[in-house]
């Protein structure tokens, strides 16, 4: 009996064995929304459990979740810490019951580029940032960057104007919400699957991504076409449990943590090239993409950064600053 518990454990321990998965290797699942590859998110996953896979084998073996089959972003962090998965990277954006620090990240146009956003989470002040859920139970491993937003809706949108009035699907995010407010328009929350439906059948008239959610999902199919604003940032937080990451003998640990490194190191290298190619990717598919003049897209900084000041309590004002401070 002891012995059969003991196995027992020992398979708890490492998890019911996914297909490709040996006897006795630790089992690490990663879920997440988006599609497997052409994407930086699902292109970086498929890298982590490849080189997992490789350099880990007999220790460790990684299976992908894509395109929320598994988990939505709102469940995913649950299964985290009940140990249903391992690894998830859901955006900043969906921390909201865990932090109201990552609101930072949502402020609309605080970044200029990928660059200053690599240079703030390289940063003190960045890496700062990837230990406030910790009490929670949960690990931030590093920042998968995704992209600058863009705008689309059933119309075109030119200024600020043109979208009042207009339901836009956001992220579960309260930023976002503020941000649709003060174009006079509505925010509706949705989980990311349901969007291209809820844009199809009109429950809403529009939606902001990037370049790779828009191609990938095909949102520019049910769309008027859309609007480069570059307006606010997506970025993932690469997040396990703490119980889970403690759990692991030290050599094992350190030799996945390593991996996860450079793996974050690679997806952030490769985002924007892989951003352009899917901008390019819906101008193909004969989407139109409309440009903004710098008076034009002064109107929509204008209209949406006002919104800073209702969260600068909540992020603190040094951390802004800090942001702010890496775009030079
Ligand atoms: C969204 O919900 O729009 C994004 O967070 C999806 C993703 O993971 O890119």
């Amino acid at each position: 009996v002891f012995s059969a518990c003991a196995a027992l454990a020992t398979v708890m321990a490492t998890g019911p064995a996914l297909a490709n998965c040996d006897d006795g290797e630790i089992v690490i699942k990663f879920s997440h929304v988006v599609k497997a590859t052409g994407h930086p998110k699902g292109d970086a996953a498929t890298l982590f459990a490849e080189r997992v896979n490789k350099e880990m084998n007999g220790k460790a073996c990684m299976e992908v979740f894509p395109n929320s089959q598994l988990f939505d972003d709102d469940k995913v962090m649950e299964a985290l810490l009940l140990g249903d998965v391992q690894l998830a990277a859901p955006s900043l954006s969906k921390f909201e019951a865990y932090t109201k620090k990552y609101r930072l990240f949502d402020l609309p146009f605080l970044f200029a580029d990928l660059s200053a956003v690599d240079r703030f989470t390289n940063s003190k002040s960045g890496k700062d940032l990837l230990n406030v859920v910790a009490d929670k139970g949960f690990i931030g491993l590093g920042y998968w960057s995704s992209g600058l937003k863009q705008f689309s809706a059933s119309k075109p949108l030119i200024e600020p104007t043109d979208a009042k009035g207009l339901k836009f699907r956001v992220q579960t995010s309260d930023v976002a919400v503020a941000m649709i407010e003060a174009l006079g328009a509505n925010a509706q929350k949705l989980a990311f699957k349901e969007v291209y439906g809820a844009l199809q059948t009109g429950v809403v008239d529009g939606q902001e991504n990037t370049w790779s959610n828009i191609y990938t999902q095909k949102f520019f199919e049910v769309q008027d076409g859309i609007t480069e604003t570059n307006h606010q940032l997506l970025a993932y937080l690469l997040v396990t449990s703490k119980e889970w990451l403690d759990g692991l003998d030290p050599d094992v640990r350190e030799q996945f943590l390593k991996i996860a490194q450079e793996v974050t190191q690679t997806a952030n290298d490769n985002v924007v090239k892989q951003e352009a190619k899917n901008r390019q990717n819906i101008l193909d598919a004969g989407s139109k993409i409309r440009t903004l003049s710098p008076e034009q897209r002064k109107a929509w900084v204008d209209t949406m950064k006002p919104v800073w000041s209702k969260f600068e309590n909540d992020i603190g004002k040094d951390v802004i600053d800090a942001a702010v401070a890496a775009n030079n």
